[in-house]
């Protein structure tokens, strides 16, 4: 079964705070998004594996240690996806980055998918699949399948906040994939919103309604 994350770390907590103020305004909560997805970036990649190099440093000659050239790939489900890509780019420039469109029938709640595109060589990368909310868990149950018919194996999935519903279905439907989150809240509502939640994350990123 998928291993759930709460990365609570006191930074994440603070400004996820203010990502769920309603108070907060496009242009900070675009901002604290990028600033939070980073330090989650940080977290997730600690099992990166390492190895040995030689380095001169101005005093002496030592055996120290880089990353081993893991090829990664980063696959945000538009649109609010997007919004955490530039944060985990900070950290991990080389990693290349897919794109899964998908939106919620309003009605049904039910995705549809609308655009995929993932780098070339798909079978050779790790990916990490990005979305700020996992509530019905529907979209991010999709866009995993989708990039696993198209060859991806292992993959992560990392949001920002989630709903135990979505966890649940993520669980069922892919339990090799691990959950990484910033916070599990309590519940949906019957619009299939997260409560506390955040609100609508594409429309707070983009500034649409
Ligand atoms: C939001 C969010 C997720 C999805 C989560 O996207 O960014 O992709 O809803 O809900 P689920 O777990 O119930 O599927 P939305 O469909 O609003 O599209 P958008 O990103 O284009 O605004
Ligand atoms: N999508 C969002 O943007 N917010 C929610 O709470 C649920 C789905």
């Amino acid at each position: 079964m998928s291993n759930v994350y709460v990365l609570d770390h006191p930074l994440i907590q603070h400004k996820l705070t203010y990502i769920r103020d309603e108070r907060t305004g496009t242009k900070e909560f675009r901002e604290l998004v990028d600033e939070v997805a980073g330090l989650m970036a940080f977290e997730i990649t600690r099992d990166l594996p390492l190895q040995e190099v030689t380095v001169k440093t101005p005093v002496a000659e030592a055996t120290m240690k880089t990353i081993a050239g893991k090829k990664l790939g980063l696959v945000p489900i538009l649109r609010a996806g997007l919004g955490m890509v530039d944060g985990i780019l900070k950290l991990i420039p080389a990693a290349k980055v897919g794109h899964v469109g998908l939106y919620r029938d309003p009605e049904t709640l039910t995705p549809i998918e609308y655009y995929v595109k993932l780098p070339s060589d798909v079978e050779e990368r790790d990916f990490i699949v990005i979305d700020p909310m996992l509530a019905t868990g529907g979209s991010a149950a999709a866009a995993i399948e989708s990039i696993k018919k198209r060859g991806a194996k292992n993959i992560k999935l990392m949001c920002l906040v989630a709903a135990p519903e979505g966890v649940k279905v993520i669980q069922e439907e892919h339990p090799d994939v691990d959950i990484f989150l910033a916070a599990l809240d309590e519940k949906l509502n019957d619009h299939g919103y997260i409560v506390p939640g955040l609100g609508d994350a594409g429309d707070r990123l983009f500034g649409t309604k």
